[in-house]
């Protein structure tokens, strides 16, 4: 098996220890080492240290040489849309002319004007799309991906869009549940299709399950009926809650014993509270709060109170088309308050629990995945602190330099 030195490393940081999820003050806590390096066999991590304590390396070894860089793991996007076709560009302008995203939405615009064209991309068209924004996220730092479904709204491209994900490496969660398609009643009558007509396959595609429970969506008792079936069929929960009211997505998450609510942009305290006393991750997606000049989401608190948080693009056509994580990161210590430390385990070891990947994903340590990203910086804080900068300089994925 190929080996892989990448040494000289001017820092390399890693959320300490080997526990997952990080919560409280906990989530500050890194390993950090300065005049560094990393030993990977094949796809994974064997040894890290200090320069002068590395012996010699019998048999073949590539080196990476990183003088004047720093290594952090590579990135963990836990919620990206990357299944669309077409744009939203027009949108994007009426936007920044004082129209708001939920009357887009409510006029038959936003979501569904992607749908549409989705279902005229086909399978073919969706698979290049995932792929080449797959592409651009991996650019900027990010391994491994979670991708949703939920701009196809029937069964053939709901299925095609789980499929494309998984092609593109990506991990699918089916959000079967994001608008209700035009040629549906009511929210409850296209409930009875997707649970009736596309959840059994969906099952067999997908890792998790995913519901826009919002005004204007779908409501918690729809959102109850949609991932207690989905649950049953063996899927793991998400939900897209609190985005613009607190319509129940936080106890409903916690009753069902989702992975995580995701958004929290209109959480209050009592929500907070609840949030931080529970086993639900809460995902805040800071560049989709400022693409739509909403509230930034209360991650200070939530944090001070004990809660464990991540951190995640949200990359989708319509309220964030960003697949920088480096950016959310700078969003996360300029907006959110949240220290770099705090914001790469966010978007590190906490987003790969939400996956159920931390035992082998979002750390830089023996016996985890070989994916790491070199920082064009001598301090691996850069990558929060270089606002929409170039700051990604090399990465590494399964041992591989791309
Ligand atoms: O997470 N809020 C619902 N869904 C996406 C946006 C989808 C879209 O606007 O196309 C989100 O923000
Ligand atoms: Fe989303």
């Amino acid at each position: 098996m190929s080996r892989l030195l990448i040494r000289d490393l001017a820092q390399l940081a890693s959320p300490a220890g080997r526990t997952a999820p990080l919560r409280g003050s906990a989530l500050a806590d890194l390993d950090w080492i300065d005049d560094g390096y990393i030993l990977c066999d094949g796809a994974e991590i064997t040894a890290v240290g200090r320069m002068r304590e590395l012996g010699p390396l019998a048999g073949d070894v590539e080196e990476l040489h990183a003088r004047g860089l720093s290594a952090i793991p590579g990135l963990v996007d836990c919620h990206t849309h990357p299944a669309f076709a077409g744009d939203r560009v027009d949108e994007f302008s009426l936007r920044a002319a004082g129209a708001s995203y939920e009357e887009l939405h409510a006029a038959g615009g936003g979501i569904l004007s992607t749908v549409e064209a989705t279902r005229a991309a086909g399978e073919e068209g969706l698979v290049r799309a995932v792929a080449r924004h797959r592409d651009w996220m991996l650019r900027a730092g990010t391994t491994t991906f979670e991708g949703k479904s939920g701009y196809g709204l029937d069964r053939k491209t709901e299925l095609a869009s789980l499929r494309a994900i998984s092609a593109a490496g990506g991990i699918p969660t089916w959000l079967g549940a994001h608008a209700v398609p035009p040629e549906h009643a009511d929210a409850d009558a296209y409930l009875d299709f997707v649970l009736g007509d596309v959840l059994s396959d969906a099952s067999q595609l997908a890792d998790a399950a995913d519901i826009f429970l919002e005004r204007g969506a779908f409501d918690a008792t729809q959102a109850r009926r949609y991932l207690a079936a989905c649950a049953a069929a063996g899927l793991a929960l998400r939900l897209h809650g609190d985005q613009f009211t607190e319509a129940g997505a936080i106890p409903l998450a916690i009753e069902l014993g989702a992975r995580s609510v995701d958004h929290l942009e209109a959480t209050g305290e009592v929500g907070i509270a609840m949030l931080a006393a529970s086993d639900v991750m809460g995902v805040l997606l800071p560049a989709s709060a400022l693409f739509l000049g909403r509230p930034m989401p209360p991650a200070r608190a939530l944090v001070d109170a004990g809660a464990a948080i991540a951190l995640a693009t949200d990359f989708n056509p319509g309220s964030a088309f960003c697949e920088s994580l480096p950016l959310v990161c700078s969003l996360a210590a300029t907006q959110l308050k949240l220290s770099p430390a705090e914001a790469l385990a966010a978007c590190t070891v906490n987003a790969a629990y939400v996956l159920g990947r931390a035992d082998t994903h979002g750390r830089i340590a023996p016996g985890y995945r070989a994916d790491i990203v070199l920082l064009d910086a001598p301090d691996w804080r850069y990558l929060a602190y270089h606002l929409g900068g170039s700051v990604v300089s090399k990465v590494v994925k399964g041992g591989v330099p791309l």
